[in-house]
């Protein structure tokens, strides 16, 4: 099988419980945590910040932790991230006004780096940016909440993504992000994108394992 990694999104875990939370969806078979970063001014709600991903590391938090910066200004807390154990760090492009130093920042810093677009923003922004970066993150909703139901033209631009991706010759992974489920994961990957942030679908499971075991099992088909 192609190498797929599920990401949970810990938008939707137990924020009063999370080292709990997070080590049991871990347990359940994903591979990576991805960790959304909201200020209530790039997106209209409110998250958390570096101390909290830095309290998963010391509770004993070993798995990759994708960090999704929907902030803005982005770069004063890209060290910050690095500093409390992020692996991946990705930032919109209207975040951020030089998105080459940005990217360069996250590197300079440790980091794997990664370029987020919004369901609307286009793609011009990879012409001068694909020797930067790690991973290219596709946002299939909205981004701010957690919960809402994928965007059906993010197939075309996978599409188109996954043909840029393969034309570069480079190892850059193809994330998605939003709304995605059991019952649409296998049309998603067959659009090209080999990770996959899944918030709601996995955490209003009673038992994590058997949502993961079903998305693995559609993308194994
Ligand atoms: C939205 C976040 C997503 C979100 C996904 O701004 O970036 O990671 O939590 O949640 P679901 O899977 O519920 O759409
Ligand atoms: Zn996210």
């Amino acid at each position: 099988m192609k190498d797929f990694l599920i990401a949970p999104s810990i938008l939707s875990a137990d924020f009063a419980r999370l080292g709990e939370d997070v080590a049991k969806v871990l347990a359940a078979g994903a591979d990576v945590v991805h960790f959304d970063v909201m200020d209530n001014h790039f997106v209209p709600n409110l998250t958390f910040g570096a101390p909290v991903c830095q309290a998963l590391r010391d509770y004993g938090i070993t798995a990759p932790i994708d960090v999704h910066l929907m902030v803005k200004p982005v770069d004063r807390i890209i060290p910050d991230f690095a500093k409390a154990g992020a692996t991946m760090i990705t930032v919109h492009v209207e975040a951020t006004d030089h998105l080459d130093r940005t990217l360069q920042l996250i590197k300079e810093c440790g980091c794997q780096a990664g370029v987020v677009f919004n369901p609307a923003t286009p793609l011009h922004h990879l012409d001068y940016v694909m020797d930067k970066i790690d991973m290219i993150l596709l946002m299939s909703v909205n981004p701010g909440f957690g919960g809402q139901s994928f965007i059906p033209s993010t197939l075309d631009k996978l599409r188109e993504v996954r043909k840029r991706i393969d034309e570069s010759g480079r190892a850059i992974r193809l994330e998605i992000d939003g709304g995605v489920k059991a019952d649409n994961i296998r049309e998603i990957a067959e659009a090209g994108a080999d990770m996959f942030v899944a918030g709601s679908a996995i955490f209003s499971q009673p038992d994590y394992k058997v949502e993961i075991d079903k998305m693995r099992a559609e993308l194994a088909k």
